[in-house]
Protein backbone atom coordinates (compact mmCIF):
# COMPACT_ATOMS: atom_id res chain seq x y z
CA UNK A 1 0.00 0.00 0.00
CA UNK A 2 1.43 3.17 -1.15
CA UNK A 3 -0.39 6.32 0.99
CA UNK A 4 1.80 8.31 -1.32
CA UNK A 5 0.50 7.97 -4.55
CA UNK A 6 -2.60 10.36 -5.39
CA UNK A 7 -5.92 8.70 -6.51
CA UNK A 8 -7.28 11.26 -8.75
CA UNK A 9 -10.87 11.81 -7.34
CA UNK A 10 -12.27 14.80 -8.85
CA UNK A 11 -15.16 14.06 -11.50
CA UNK A 12 -16.43 10.88 -9.07
CA UNK A 13 -18.98 13.05 -7.36
CA UNK A 14 -16.50 13.60 -4.32
CA UNK A 15 -18.59 15.69 -1.98
CA UNK A 16 -14.93 17.11 -0.97
CA UNK A 17 -13.46 17.53 -4.45
CA UNK A 18 -16.57 18.08 -6.94
CA UNK A 19 -18.68 20.54 -4.76
CA UNK A 20 -16.06 23.09 -4.02
CA UNK A 21 -17.26 25.60 -6.63
CA UNK A 22 -20.90 26.00 -4.81
CA UNK A 23 -19.46 25.65 -1.46
CA UNK A 24 -16.28 28.02 -1.97
CA UNK A 25 -16.66 29.28 -5.22
CA UNK A 26 -13.92 27.80 -6.88
CA UNK A 27 -13.74 24.51 -8.91
CA UNK A 28 -10.30 24.39 -9.05
CA UNK A 29 -9.21 24.14 -5.22
CA UNK A 30 -7.11 22.37 -3.08
CA UNK A 31 -9.77 20.83 -0.59
CA UNK A 32 -8.72 20.02 3.14
CA UNK A 33 -12.43 20.42 4.86
CA UNK A 34 -14.65 17.38 4.81
CA UNK A 35 -13.56 14.87 6.87
CA UNK A 36 -12.89 11.80 4.59
CA UNK A 37 -9.51 9.92 3.38
CA UNK A 38 -8.02 10.93 0.33
CA UNK A 39 -6.41 7.24 0.96
CA UNK A 40 -7.83 4.29 -0.84
CA UNK A 41 -10.84 2.72 0.98
CA UNK A 42 -8.75 -0.55 2.42
CA UNK A 43 -9.33 -3.33 -0.55
CA UNK A 44 -11.03 -6.39 1.90
CA UNK A 45 -13.61 -3.83 2.20
CA UNK A 46 -13.80 -3.15 -1.59
CA UNK A 47 -13.31 -7.00 -2.26
CA UNK A 48 -16.16 -7.92 0.51
CA UNK A 49 -18.80 -5.52 -1.72
CA UNK A 50 -17.64 -7.21 -4.91
CA UNK A 51 -18.26 -10.28 -3.21
CA UNK A 52 -21.59 -9.51 -2.03
CA UNK A 53 -22.40 -8.72 -5.74
CA UNK A 54 -22.11 -11.59 -6.80
CA UNK A 55 -25.49 -12.65 -5.32
CA UNK A 56 -28.40 -10.60 -7.76
CA UNK A 57 -30.59 -9.17 -5.12
CA UNK A 58 -30.08 -6.37 -2.89
CA UNK A 59 -33.18 -6.81 -0.43
CA UNK A 60 -33.57 -5.77 3.05
CA UNK A 61 -30.78 -7.48 5.44
CA UNK A 62 -30.71 -9.30 8.73
CA UNK A 63 -28.21 -8.52 11.32
CA UNK A 64 -25.94 -11.99 11.31
CA UNK A 65 -23.90 -13.38 14.16
CA UNK A 66 -20.41 -12.48 12.17
CA UNK A 67 -21.90 -8.90 11.76
CA UNK A 68 -22.38 -9.07 16.07
CA UNK A 69 -19.17 -10.55 16.97
CA UNK A 70 -16.92 -8.34 14.36
CA UNK A 71 -18.16 -5.20 16.68
CA UNK A 72 -17.37 -6.85 20.07
CA UNK A 73 -14.38 -8.54 19.30
CA UNK A 74 -13.28 -5.15 17.53
CA UNK A 75 -14.02 -3.52 20.72
CA UNK A 76 -12.63 -6.28 22.75
CA UNK A 77 -9.19 -6.46 20.84
CA UNK A 78 -8.71 -2.84 19.99
CA UNK A 79 -10.32 -0.97 22.91
CA UNK A 80 -9.60 -3.16 26.18
CA UNK A 81 -13.90 -3.00 26.23
CA UNK A 82 -15.81 -6.55 26.76
CA UNK A 83 -19.23 -4.79 25.56
CA UNK A 84 -22.14 -7.57 26.16
CA UNK A 85 -23.67 -8.41 22.97
CA UNK A 86 -27.13 -6.94 23.97
CA UNK A 87 -25.93 -3.33 24.79
CA UNK A 88 -25.56 -3.07 20.87
CA UNK A 89 -27.59 -0.75 18.97
CA UNK A 90 -27.50 0.53 15.58
CA UNK A 91 -28.41 3.71 13.30
CA UNK A 92 -28.13 2.71 9.86
CA UNK A 93 -27.90 5.83 8.08
CA UNK A 94 -25.38 7.60 10.19
CA UNK A 95 -23.85 8.06 13.86
CA UNK A 96 -25.79 11.73 13.79
CA UNK A 97 -29.15 10.64 13.06
CA UNK A 98 -29.12 8.39 15.87
CA UNK A 99 -27.62 10.80 17.86
CA UNK A 100 -30.36 12.76 17.19
CA UNK A 101 -32.20 9.81 18.16
CA UNK A 102 -30.76 10.34 21.74
CA UNK A 103 -31.54 14.08 22.12
CA UNK A 104 -34.70 14.17 20.89
CA UNK A 105 -35.88 10.62 22.32
CA UNK A 106 -34.38 10.77 25.85
CA UNK A 107 -34.01 14.68 26.27
CA UNK A 108 -37.29 16.66 26.84
CA UNK A 109 -37.75 19.88 24.60
CA UNK A 110 -36.80 23.09 26.31
CA UNK A 111 -33.76 21.74 28.27
CA UNK A 112 -29.93 22.21 28.07
CA UNK A 113 -26.98 20.27 26.76
CA UNK A 114 -23.41 20.85 27.66
CA UNK A 115 -21.20 20.30 24.92
CA UNK A 116 -17.15 21.44 24.99
CA UNK A 117 -17.03 23.61 22.15
CA UNK A 118 -15.01 23.91 19.67
CA UNK A 119 -16.97 21.07 18.21
CA UNK A 120 -18.24 19.48 15.02
CA UNK A 121 -20.93 21.51 14.06
CA UNK A 122 -23.56 19.00 13.69
CA UNK A 123 -23.21 18.02 16.92
CA UNK A 124 -24.41 21.70 18.24
CA UNK A 125 -26.84 21.51 15.24
CA UNK A 126 -29.20 18.87 16.73
CA UNK A 127 -29.10 20.64 19.79
CA UNK A 128 -30.46 24.06 18.64
CA UNK A 129 -32.44 22.98 16.01
CA UNK A 130 -34.48 20.59 17.90
CA UNK A 131 -35.51 23.36 20.44
CA UNK A 132 -32.90 22.47 23.41
CA UNK A 133 -30.50 25.24 24.47
CA UNK A 134 -27.00 24.41 23.80
CA UNK A 135 -24.47 25.46 26.14
CA UNK A 136 -21.41 25.87 24.72
CA UNK A 137 -18.18 25.33 27.37
CA UNK A 138 -15.01 25.91 25.79
CA UNK A 139 -11.80 24.02 26.22
CA UNK A 140 -9.00 25.57 28.02
CA UNK A 141 -5.53 25.47 25.76
CA UNK A 142 -2.77 24.74 28.08
CA UNK A 143 0.90 23.45 26.12
CA UNK A 144 -1.13 23.49 22.49
CA UNK A 145 -3.05 21.00 23.56
CA UNK A 146 -7.26 21.60 24.69
CA UNK A 147 -8.57 20.02 27.43
CA UNK A 148 -11.61 19.66 29.56
CA UNK A 149 -12.23 22.90 32.22
CA UNK A 150 -13.85 20.92 34.95
CA UNK A 151 -14.61 23.58 36.93
CA UNK A 152 -16.16 25.90 33.80
CA UNK A 153 -18.08 22.52 33.10
CA UNK A 154 -19.77 22.09 36.58
CA UNK A 155 -20.30 26.49 36.78
CA UNK A 156 -21.79 26.39 33.20
CA UNK A 157 -24.69 23.18 33.74
CA UNK A 158 -28.18 25.40 34.30
CA UNK A 159 -31.14 23.63 36.66
CA UNK A 160 -32.45 22.05 33.28
CA UNK A 161 -29.33 19.93 32.29
CA UNK A 162 -29.97 17.10 31.32
CA UNK A 163 -27.21 15.61 29.22
CA UNK A 164 -23.24 16.38 28.35
CA UNK A 165 -22.65 15.30 25.17
CA UNK A 166 -18.97 14.88 24.27
CA UNK A 167 -16.12 14.13 21.46
CA UNK A 168 -13.59 12.03 22.11
CA UNK A 169 -11.33 11.95 20.61
CA UNK A 170 -12.18 15.63 20.04
CA UNK A 171 -13.17 17.15 16.38
CA UNK A 172 -11.61 19.63 15.67
CA UNK A 173 -8.77 19.77 18.03
CA UNK A 174 -7.42 15.87 17.81
CA UNK A 175 -7.33 15.49 22.04
CA UNK A 176 -7.65 12.15 23.29
CA UNK A 177 -9.38 13.43 26.80
CA UNK A 178 -7.44 11.30 29.84
CA UNK A 179 -9.05 9.25 32.62
CA UNK A 180 -8.80 12.18 34.84
CA UNK A 181 -10.77 14.60 32.57
CA UNK A 182 -13.24 12.00 31.89
CA UNK A 183 -13.76 11.18 35.24
CA UNK A 184 -14.62 14.59 36.57
CA UNK A 185 -17.51 14.60 33.65
CA UNK A 186 -19.03 11.22 34.52
CA UNK A 187 -18.62 12.19 37.99
CA UNK A 188 -20.48 15.73 36.99
CA UNK A 189 -22.92 13.26 35.81
CA UNK A 190 -23.92 11.11 38.80
CA UNK A 191 -23.81 14.29 40.79
CA UNK A 192 -26.26 15.84 38.52
CA UNK A 193 -28.18 12.89 37.44
CA UNK A 194 -27.18 14.25 33.56
CA UNK A 195 -27.30 11.08 30.34
CA UNK A 196 -23.86 11.34 29.10
CA UNK A 197 -23.45 10.54 24.94
CA UNK A 198 -20.01 10.49 23.19
CA UNK A 199 -19.31 10.34 20.04
CA UNK A 200 -16.64 8.39 19.36
CA UNK A 201 -16.53 8.19 16.01
CA UNK A 202 -12.71 8.92 15.44
CA UNK A 203 -11.64 6.65 18.37
CA UNK A 204 -9.73 4.18 15.89
CA UNK A 205 -7.76 6.81 14.63
CA UNK A 206 -5.39 7.43 17.56
CA UNK A 207 -1.64 8.77 16.79
CA UNK A 208 0.88 6.40 18.53
CA UNK A 209 1.77 6.67 22.24
CA UNK A 210 -1.96 7.59 22.98
CA UNK A 211 -5.01 5.62 23.99
CA UNK A 212 -8.80 6.16 24.00
CA UNK A 213 -10.32 5.58 27.07
CA UNK A 214 -14.11 4.88 25.48
CA UNK A 215 -16.70 6.46 27.93
CA UNK A 216 -19.03 3.57 28.11
CA UNK A 217 -15.71 1.90 29.54
CA UNK A 218 -15.93 3.85 32.79
CA UNK A 219 -19.27 5.84 33.08
CA UNK A 220 -21.94 2.23 32.70
CA UNK A 221 -24.96 3.11 33.06
CA UNK A 222 -25.65 6.50 31.70
CA UNK A 223 -23.77 6.74 29.20
CA UNK A 224 -24.26 6.07 25.57
CA UNK A 225 -20.73 5.99 23.15
CA UNK A 226 -21.54 5.95 19.44
CA UNK A 227 -18.83 4.39 16.92
CA UNK A 228 -18.96 3.79 13.64
CA UNK A 229 -16.10 2.68 10.72
CA UNK A 230 -16.63 5.18 8.51
CA UNK A 231 -13.45 7.54 9.96
CA UNK A 232 -10.87 5.06 10.21
CA UNK A 233 -11.65 2.91 7.48
CA UNK A 234 -13.01 5.89 4.50
CA UNK A 235 -16.27 4.67 4.34
CA UNK A 236 -18.26 7.52 4.36
CA UNK A 237 -20.14 6.52 1.73
CA UNK A 238 -21.11 3.25 3.10
CA UNK A 239 -23.36 4.31 6.30
CA UNK A 240 -22.92 2.36 9.10
CA UNK A 241 -23.17 3.20 13.31
CA UNK A 242 -23.39 1.87 16.49
CA UNK A 243 -24.51 2.93 19.88
CA UNK A 244 -23.16 1.36 22.70
CA UNK A 245 -26.31 1.63 25.80
CA UNK A 246 -25.70 -0.54 28.89
CA UNK A 247 -29.16 0.75 30.03
CA UNK A 248 -32.02 -1.31 29.12
CA UNK A 249 -34.75 1.59 29.52
CA UNK A 250 -32.26 3.86 27.19
CA UNK A 251 -32.48 1.33 24.79
CA UNK A 252 -36.09 0.46 24.95
CA UNK A 253 -36.62 4.40 24.56
CA UNK A 254 -34.01 4.48 21.39
CA UNK A 255 -35.68 1.60 19.90
CA UNK A 256 -38.67 3.32 20.02
CA UNK A 257 -36.93 6.28 17.97
CA UNK A 258 -35.52 3.67 15.56
CA UNK A 259 -39.45 2.17 14.87
CA UNK A 260 -41.35 5.32 14.33
CA UNK A 261 -38.36 6.33 12.05
CA UNK A 262 -38.56 3.02 10.64
CA UNK A 263 -34.16 2.95 11.12
CA UNK A 264 -34.23 -1.08 11.37
CA UNK A 265 -32.08 -2.27 7.95
CA UNK A 266 -28.67 -1.53 7.44
CA UNK A 267 -27.28 -0.64 3.64
CA UNK A 268 -25.91 -3.92 2.52
CA UNK A 269 -22.94 -2.61 2.15
CA UNK A 270 -22.52 -0.89 5.09
CA UNK A 271 -22.81 -4.33 7.20
CA UNK A 272 -20.88 -5.62 4.81
CA UNK A 273 -18.23 -3.06 4.70
CA UNK A 274 -18.29 -2.61 8.42
CA UNK A 275 -17.30 -6.16 8.98
CA UNK A 276 -14.64 -6.42 6.48
CA UNK A 277 -13.19 -3.18 8.23
CA UNK A 278 -13.76 -4.60 12.03
CA UNK A 279 -12.29 -8.10 11.01
CA UNK A 280 -9.60 -7.74 8.34
CA UNK A 281 -8.29 -4.18 8.21
CA UNK A 282 -6.25 -3.48 11.13
CA UNK A 283 -2.89 -3.29 9.40
CA UNK A 284 -4.13 -1.04 6.59
CA UNK A 285 -5.58 1.32 9.58
CA UNK A 286 -1.86 1.01 11.49
CA UNK A 287 0.07 2.07 9.10
CA UNK A 288 -2.47 4.98 7.79
CA UNK A 289 -2.27 6.19 11.65
CA UNK A 290 1.37 6.46 11.08
CA UNK A 291 1.59 8.34 7.93
CA UNK A 292 -1.12 10.57 9.25
CA UNK A 293 1.19 11.25 12.52
CA UNK A 294 4.07 11.86 10.35
CA UNK A 295 1.80 14.09 8.30
CA UNK A 296 1.01 15.98 11.55
CA UNK A 297 4.70 15.99 12.83
CA UNK A 298 5.07 17.06 9.01
CA UNK A 299 2.73 19.92 9.09
CA UNK A 300 3.84 21.23 12.69
CA UNK A 301 7.48 21.62 11.63
CA UNK A 302 6.60 22.88 8.30
CA UNK A 303 4.42 25.85 10.08
CA UNK A 304 7.37 26.31 12.35
CA UNK A 305 10.14 27.26 9.95
CA UNK A 306 7.68 28.52 7.02
CA UNK A 307 5.26 29.96 8.92
CA UNK A 308 5.25 30.82 12.63
CA UNK A 309 2.52 33.33 12.74
CA UNK A 310 0.08 30.38 12.20
CA UNK A 311 0.22 27.23 15.42
CA UNK A 312 -0.87 23.99 15.04
CA UNK A 313 -2.60 22.35 17.79
CA UNK A 314 -0.77 18.72 18.74
CA UNK A 315 -3.08 16.27 18.07
CA UNK A 316 -3.66 12.81 20.04
CA UNK A 317 -5.55 11.52 17.51
CA UNK A 318 -7.69 11.94 14.00
CA UNK A 319 -6.33 13.44 11.00
CA UNK A 320 -7.58 17.15 11.49
CA UNK A 321 -5.24 19.73 12.33
CA UNK A 322 -6.48 22.89 14.17
CA UNK A 323 -4.80 25.73 13.09
CA UNK A 324 -4.37 28.65 14.99
CA UNK A 325 -4.57 31.66 12.54
CA UNK A 326 -5.10 34.57 15.30
CA UNK A 327 -1.78 35.77 15.44
CA UNK A 328 -1.90 37.08 11.96
CA UNK A 329 -4.66 40.10 12.62
CA UNK A 330 -6.94 38.98 10.09
CA UNK A 331 -10.66 38.08 10.73
CA UNK A 332 -12.47 35.22 9.64
CA UNK A 333 -13.88 36.63 6.28
CA UNK A 334 -10.58 38.37 5.21
CA UNK A 335 -8.86 34.48 5.96
CA UNK A 336 -11.34 32.87 4.59
CA UNK A 337 -10.87 34.61 1.36
CA UNK A 338 -7.50 34.50 0.92
CA UNK A 339 -7.28 31.31 1.61
CA UNK A 340 -9.71 30.52 -1.20
CA UNK A 341 -8.76 33.23 -3.79
CA UNK A 342 -5.22 33.61 -3.33
CA UNK A 343 -4.32 30.32 -1.75
CA UNK A 344 -6.61 28.54 -3.71
CA UNK A 345 -7.19 26.12 -0.43
CA UNK A 346 -10.47 24.92 1.05
CA UNK A 347 -10.60 24.94 4.95
CA UNK A 348 -13.38 24.65 7.54
CA UNK A 349 -13.89 28.20 9.37
CA UNK A 350 -13.19 28.06 13.33
CA UNK A 351 -16.53 29.50 13.67
CA UNK A 352 -18.66 26.21 12.64
CA UNK A 353 -17.23 24.58 15.14
CA UNK A 354 -19.05 26.95 17.95
CA UNK A 355 -17.58 30.68 18.73
CA UNK A 356 -14.86 29.22 21.10
CA UNK A 357 -13.24 28.46 16.97
CA UNK A 358 -13.18 32.07 15.75
CA UNK A 359 -9.73 32.31 14.93
CA UNK A 360 -9.10 28.78 13.85
CA UNK A 361 -9.36 26.72 10.93
CA UNK A 362 -9.20 23.26 10.84
CA UNK A 363 -7.19 21.26 8.19
CA UNK A 364 -7.95 17.59 7.13
CA UNK A 365 -4.31 15.89 6.56
CA UNK A 366 -5.46 12.88 5.39
CA UNK A 367 -3.95 12.76 2.00
CA UNK A 368 -0.19 12.31 0.00
CA UNK A 369 2.21 14.01 2.03
CA UNK A 370 2.94 16.17 -1.77
CA UNK A 371 -0.74 17.34 -1.92
CA UNK A 372 -0.78 18.23 2.07
CA UNK A 373 2.85 20.40 1.12
CA UNK A 374 1.19 22.26 -1.71
CA UNK A 375 -2.06 23.20 0.65
CA UNK A 376 0.43 24.79 3.63
CA UNK A 377 1.83 26.91 0.35
CA UNK A 378 -1.56 27.69 -0.42
CA UNK A 379 -2.19 29.16 2.66
CA UNK A 380 1.42 30.54 3.34
CA UNK A 381 0.67 32.55 -0.50
CA UNK A 382 -2.84 33.37 0.99
CA UNK A 383 -1.17 35.06 3.52
CA UNK A 384 1.87 36.92 2.06
CA UNK A 385 0.41 38.07 -0.49
CA UNK A 386 -1.69 41.03 -0.26
C1 LIG B 1 -17.26 13.84 15.45
C2 LIG B 1 -18.05 13.38 14.26
N1 LIG B 1 -19.22 12.74 14.44
C3 LIG B 1 -19.95 12.31 13.41
C4 LIG B 1 -19.53 12.50 12.11
C5 LIG B 1 -20.38 12.04 10.98
O1 LIG B 1 -20.47 10.67 11.00
P1 LIG B 1 -21.70 9.98 10.25
O2 LIG B 1 -21.46 10.19 8.79
O3 LIG B 1 -21.62 8.56 10.68
O4 LIG B 1 -22.90 10.67 10.77
C6 LIG B 1 -18.33 13.15 11.86
C7 LIG B 1 -17.88 13.41 10.48
O5 LIG B 1 -16.96 14.11 10.23
C8 LIG B 1 -17.56 13.58 12.96
O6 LIG B 1 -16.39 14.19 12.79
Amino acid sequence: MDLDRITQRRGTDSFKWDDTERLFGRSDLMPFWVADMDFETPKPILDAIRQRCRHSILGYGIRSQEYYQAITDWLRIRHDWVVPVEWLMFCPPSSIVGIHGLVTGLTDAGSSILLHTPIYGPLMNIVRDNDRHLIECALVEQGGKFGIDADATVSQLREDTQMIMLCNPHNPTGRVFSSTELMSVVQLAEERDLLLVSDEVHCDLVMPGQRHIPLGKIAGERSITVISPNKAFNTAGLPQATLIIPDAAIRRKFASYLDTMQLNHDSTFGAVGMIAAYTKCSEWLDQVILYVSENHRFVATWLEMNLPVVRKATADATYLAWLDFRATGLNEEELSKRLVEIGGVGLYPGSIFGAAGTGFFRMNLACPRSQLEKGLQGIRTALVKV
